[in-house]
């Protein structure tokens, strides 16, 4: 792999080949998130726990400090909207050259398999990986099911994470399920990370899949939700980041979360 390639990879990657990256582009899709009305402000308290930023363009230039010392994850896929027809009739939004103007680590795209623009999607992916490997960008392709809420099983999404990975995806990010996760890591030959989905009930709830997912297999999450949506999200980032890179069970995680809450940790 080439230097710069592998320099951006070890940046968003731990020595321990682990990642929590903090996902705050909801908004290019569904407008001021709760909780995210804010990006800013949002970010402020949990940003240090993490270890990617991912973003769409216009929230990184308005919203974020550029002394930032994260790397960014750019979201580069859009144009389409919750009120609109197809949340699957994306088109990339973000040129090469913002990207690098920008100096994203890796960039991010929604692929929609098996939906009506599976062909857009998946070609429109193919183009940005072109383009960023000339310049040593990973590209990490997000398996979106958009409302279709039901793929997130392990057959879809392990087909999803294939395909992408084969068009030449550096990262892979799709849901966590239950059953035969590890089929979706065992077929794909590119780090795999967990997207959190809408809030859980309970923050357990988030604890429990994540330290599955990460001992299946998995390289790591991009929670956004289940992090900044929360009543405290400071306590719930650093419980997942012992999970990831302490080796926390989900009941150690919960404790440390608890602690934190009593201003005991
Ligand atoms: C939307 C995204 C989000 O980054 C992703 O869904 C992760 O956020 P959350 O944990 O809130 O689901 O890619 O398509």
């Amino acid at each position: 792999m080439e230097w710069g390639m592998q320099n951006r990879i070890n940046r968003l990657f731990q020595k321990d080949g682990k990642a929590l990256f903090l996902p705050i582009d909801h908004g290019y899709f569904q407008g001021p998130t709760h909780c995210l009305e804010r990006p800013g402000e949002t970010i402020k308290p949990i940003l240090q726990y993490a270890d990617g930023l991912m973003l769409t363009r216009g929230i990184l230039r308005n919203c974020v400090d550029p002394a930032i010392e994260k790397p960014i994850i750019m979201r580069v896929s859009g144009a389409v909207s919750v009120v609109g027809e197809d949340l699957a009739n994306e088109s990339v939004v973000t040129s090469i050259q913002e990207i690098i103007r920008l100096n994203a680590s890796a960039v991010s795209m929604s692929c929609f398999v098996g939906s009506k623009y599976e062909n857009k999607s998946l070609t429109n992916l193919a183009k940005l990986v072109d383009e960023c490997e000339d310049y040593g960008i990973p590209v990490m392709a997000v398996c979106a099911v958009g409302k279709e809420l039901e793929k997130r099983e392990a057959r879809y999404l392990a087909l999803a994470a294939r395909i992408v990975a084969e068009i030449g995806a550096r990262v892979v990010k799709t849901y966590y399920c239950k059953e035969n996760f590890h089929k979706i890591i065992d077929g794909c030959p590119v780090p795999v990370v967990i997207a959190g989905g809408p809030k859980t009930d309970t923050q357990r709830e988030v604890f429990d899949f994540v330290y599955d997912g990460m001992q299946q297999g998995a390289a790591g999450v991009n929670l956004g939700r289940n992090i900044w949506q929360t009543e405290y999200p400071v306590a719930s980032i650093r419980a997942i980041q012992a999970i990831i890179h302490k080796g926390f069970t989900a009941q150690e995680a919960e404790d440390l979360y608890n602690q934190i809450i009593a201003g005991k940790a």
